[in-house]
């Protein structure tokens, strides 16, 4: 029986080592979270990396390590210090990443970390066929194996092999100043079916492609000499389900039951009944525009000190490529500008910033989304921004107020939330007015929308979708070959 083979450069679980012991735990991160639902369901085995180097596993836990991915249909791929100094930490995260989110003063262009990428791509890739059996349904994810389509497609010419982008494909004039541009395009082309999560990424791509290879594409498709690569945007949903029954359970939750942290957060609504929480939760990145979001937010206290002591921003980050120096300086800026704003403004019964930095369990996350009266997400550039669309989720009495940067892919399918530009304060500052005074009859309209839409296109309906559409281009590409 055939099976799809997942491929990722992180497994949806961490492991960690904890007194000689190994701890797993999910990973953080849109593709992770979005892509487990479909895994967990489905008859498939996903490639990918534990999060620990082949130094740092003990010895005798090798095999152990190997065990607890196998326990959820996991194949781990070992990488050691140096692999994932020159591939994740380097050509991914200092040159892919940036450059692909518009930064780039932060894109750096190293010989070697191109070829460290280039060597664990093939790694990945060697892996995948070694588990590969004929009519296997073999799905690339992301940026991090953007040469592994083609990988494939060298060793197995038959293959059907689908690609996704989670996060944006800029376009041309920006994609044209990376030097190894071809070779990042052929990789990709290895595919049968890539997918985006937005026509402006798919348009891109496109672009690059005809500009620079000089392939013919018409409409949605690239001509290849041998097949035709189909191009399309498929926008991730998530597992609405899981976010919304977590939610009605959470709320059936004992006073026994319930977190230390949901204790808290009630404790704040007793003592300050009218007050406002605004919610934001991110990885700790330069694209979620953390530090933005901050100074917009230090920016509407400024011009609007009435709303002091009757609002307050929670703002969760999660710790991410702690090894890549902007990552160093953001954390540091971001600490600055927590402790700068809570000092001007803190009252002795009020600070307006509880900051976390940390990652928590899925339960306290679902305290935090059925809490907070208002999300305030800000990014300067993001793929999709699945947070935007958990918080929405989980509010089942469909009170709360999504405030969205328009640079998310996330708002083109969320035209019901107060849509911003992330660089303009007097906008984020009249979002956040207008979400703490709109009607509760005006938050339900737009919240049940959202939610319609959201419940419909979730993520099983997302990959199904890819799925679907990547055995029609396996078809095609068959009748091709037969005219
Ligand atoms: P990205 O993929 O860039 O990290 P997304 O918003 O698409 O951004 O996805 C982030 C995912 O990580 C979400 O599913 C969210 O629930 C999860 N997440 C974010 N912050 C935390 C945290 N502090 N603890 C646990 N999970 C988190
Ligand atoms: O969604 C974008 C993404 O980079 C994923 O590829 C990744 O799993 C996630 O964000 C978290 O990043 P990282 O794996 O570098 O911690």
């Amino acid at each position: 029986m055939s099976k799809t083979i997942i491929i990722s450069n992180r497994l949806p679980l961490q492991i960690s080592l904890e007194n000689d012991d190994l701890k797993v735990s999910p990973s953080v991160g849109g593709l992770a979270t979005g892509l487990k639902s479909f895994h967990r369901d489905g008859d498939s085995i996903w490639i990918g990396w534990t999060g620990l180097t082949e130094e740092e596993i003990p010895e005798h836990l090798k095999e152990d390590v190997k065990e607890k991915a196998k326990e959820e249909a996991c194949i781990s791929v070992n990488l050691n210090q140096e692999e994932l100094d020159g591939f994740y930490y380097g050509f991914s995260n200092r040159t892919i990443w940036p450059l692909f989110h518009y930064f780039m003063e932060f894109t750096e262009a190293d010989k070697e970390h191109w070829e460290t990428y280039k060597r664990v791509n093939q790694k990945y890739a060697d892996i995948i066929l070694e588990h590969y059996e004929d009519g296997d349904h073999i799905w690339v994810h992301d940026y991090q194996l953007l040469l592994v389509p083609n990988m494939i497609r060298e060793q197995q010419p038959d293959a059907i092999i689908g690609f996704f982008n989670h996060i944006p494909f800029p376009s041309y004039e920006v994609f044209r100043t990376l030097p190894w541009r071809e070779e990042v395009l052929k990789g990709m082309l290895g595919a049968d079916l890539i997918g985006f999560h937005t026509y402006d990424y798919e348009r891109h791509f496109l672009s690059s492609v005809s500009r620079i290879l000089r392939h013919q594409v018409d409409f949605n498709e690239v001509a290849l000499p041998d097949r035709i690569v189909k191009v399309d945007s498929f926008p991730m949903g998530i597992d609405y389900n899981k976010f919304e029954s977590a939610a009605l359970n959470h709320f059936e939750n004992t006073a026994e039951e319930q977190s230390e942290l949901q204790r808290r957060l009630d404790h704040h609504l007793e003592a300050t009944p009218d007050a406002k929480l605004i919610l934001s939760i991110d990885r700790l990145d330069y694209t979620k525009g953390i530090a933005n979001r901050l100074r917009a937010f230090e920016y509407f206290l400024d011009n609007s000190p009435r709303y002091i002591e009757k609002i307050r921003l929670v703002m969760l980050a999660v710790p991410s490529r702690s090894n890549v120096p902007q990552y160093q300086r953001l954390k540091r800026e971001i600490d600055e500008l927590v402790g700068r704003i809570n000092g001007k403004f803190s009252t002795v019964s009020w600070t307006p910033i509880w900051y976390f930095y940390r990652s928590m369990p899925f339960e306290n996350l679902i305290d935090l989304y059925t809490s907070c009266d208002i999300a305030l997400l800000t990014p300067i550039r993001d793929g999709m921004n699945l947070v935007a669309k958990e918080y929405v989720a989980t509010r089942t009495n469909h009170t709360g107020v999504l405030i969205l940067s328009e640079m998310a892919g996330a708002a083109q399918e969320m035209n019901e939330a107060l849509i911003i530009n992330p660089n303009n304060f007097d906008q984020i500052a009249g979002a956040i007015e207008q979400a703490i005074n709109m009607p509760e009859e005006e938050q339900m309209q737009r919240m049940k929308m959202l939610q319609k839409r959201l419940k419909r296109y979730s993520v099983e309906k997302w990959a199904q979708d890819f799925m679907k559409t990547l055995r029609n281009t396996k078809a095609n590409r068959d009748s091709f070959k037969s005219i």
